[in-house]
């Protein structure tokens, strides 16, 4: 589809860009944080609640077995998205944070010992950061960095010379939420496996923006979460190879994950439903799968093509205010642009550029550590998803400059 085309009809499917905020028409640039939803996921969320609620795989009564049947049909269409071997390897999680939590519990137990190393980069979300740091300190494991250049990119010569035969795990991010860097995982996770090292792909700011295929990147694990990709909150994924999540132990206790319970002795169900305990987040699973279909009739490919076009715009744009430093210069990026204006605390040109209706985020976007090696404790960052326009664009540096003049 063309997006550029049909950009009134699509920026319709999304009721919340019709609201105004502060008297302004909403311009919404932080989409890294969330995106907006479609009318046909509201829509599915409403249709569940209104006609179809039930609990999944626990009843035989038609309401059950309907619900059942689009809950595993997410599982499915994830699968295809993913390109994933088999849907069984695709686990629902409460988001990208449930899935690196239970992938570092239940990796590090079985696989983790004193000693081995586990690499992460200096880009890493706090999510995909403290998970590893708490289950290091369980089972004696150690945490290393692997540092970036100054454009904002993994260091990969040093990478190289870091993977020795003690990494266990080596868990990155696709693309930054801060920098925006895509980075060369394709390259990081053959060189990975070449020391035996296994890989997760932290995917949260890339699923919505590019094509990815599990199996043609060779990826052990791969996690996302549903609200970055036009779904519902409280939702995510962790994509495993089926013989390392058959190897790891569950991760939390409950129904649905238990084959058989004694009190001498329990054993557990098979894959999935082995990482699923509790009655799960029924709706938005339902509801996400109209994201999905919804991100595909666009098409991965043009929505990545026209998130670059105002990406490139934005970045040139900016460039032309004085005062403004740029965090993250990769040669190769995703919808990302987070910048400082020297002399204006982040968070004060949020508060304006709210007054006038543009909603960016500010602050350390979890990223404490790498805030830290740009010398700086906040940025601001705007972040551009398909629905947006050049003229949101232009209200967004116009706004930008009469923040400064304000302020300084
Ligand atoms: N991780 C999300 C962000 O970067 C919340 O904004």
């Amino acid at each position: 589809m063309n997006l550029e085309q049909n950009i009134k009809k699509i920026r319709a499917d999304f009721p919340q860009l019709g609201i105004s905020i502060n008297n302004h028409p909403l311009v919404y640039l932080d989409n890294a944080a969330t995106t907006l939803k479609p009318k046909v996921v509201i829509d599915a969320i409403t249709h569940y609640y209104s006609f179809e609620v039930a609990n999944v795989h626990r009843g035989i009564h038609t309401l059950s077995e309907v619900g059942t049947r689009h809950f595993e049909e997410t599982r499915v269409a994830v699968q295809h998205l993913l390109n994933a071997r088999e849907a069984y390897e695709v686990i629902y999680t409460k988001g990208t944070t449930d899935s690196v939590n239970l992938l570092a519990q239940c990796f590090g137990k079985k696989f983790l010992k004193p000693g081995d190393e586990i690499l992460l980069s200096l880009m890493e979300h706090h999510s995909n950061i403290v998970p590893w740091q708490m289950i290091a300190e369980v089972t004696g494991a150690k945490v290393v960095v692997i540092p970036i250049n100054a454009a904002g990119e993994i260091d990969l010569v040093e990478y190289k010379k870091l993977l020795n035969s003690k990494t266990k795990m080596v868990s990155i991010t696709h693309v930054s939420n801060t920098l925006g860097t895509v980075n060369p995982v394709n390259e990081m996770i053959t060189l990975a496996h070449s020391v035996g090292a296994k890989v997760c792909i932290d995917a949260a700011q890339s699923i919505a923006h590019m094509k990815i295929d599990v199996q043609a990147m060779d990826c052990d694990f791969l996690i996302f979460s549903a609200h970055k990709m036009y779904g519902p909150d409280g939702l995510g994924f962790l994509y495993g190879k089926e013989d390392l999540l058959n190897e790891m132990p569950p991760f939390e206790g409950g129904g649905s994950m238990i084959s058989e319970v004694t009190f001498e002795k329990t054993t557990y169900n098979v894959l999935p439903n082995k990482f699923e305990a509790g009655t799960p987040a029924i709706s938005g699973i339902i509801a996400f799968k109209k994201a999905i279909e919804y991100v595909l009739e666009l098409g991965l490919d043009n929505i990545k093509t026209r998130e670059l076009e105002l990406l490139d715009y934005a970045t040139s744009e900016i460039k032309k205010i004085s005062g403004i430093r740029i965090i993250g210069e990769a040669k190769e990026k995703s919808g990302v642009l987070s910048f400082v204006l020297e002399g204006a605390h982040p968070h004060d040109l949020g508060t304006l550029l709210d007054k006038q209706g543009i909603a960016i985020r500010t602050g350390h976007h979890c990223t404490q550590p790498l805030l830290k090696h740009y010398q700086c404790s906040a940025a601001a960052r705007a972040s551009f998803a398909f629905y947006n326009t050049k003229e949101e664009i232009d209200i967004f540096i116009a706004g930008l400059k009469k923040a400064r003049d304000f302020l300084l």
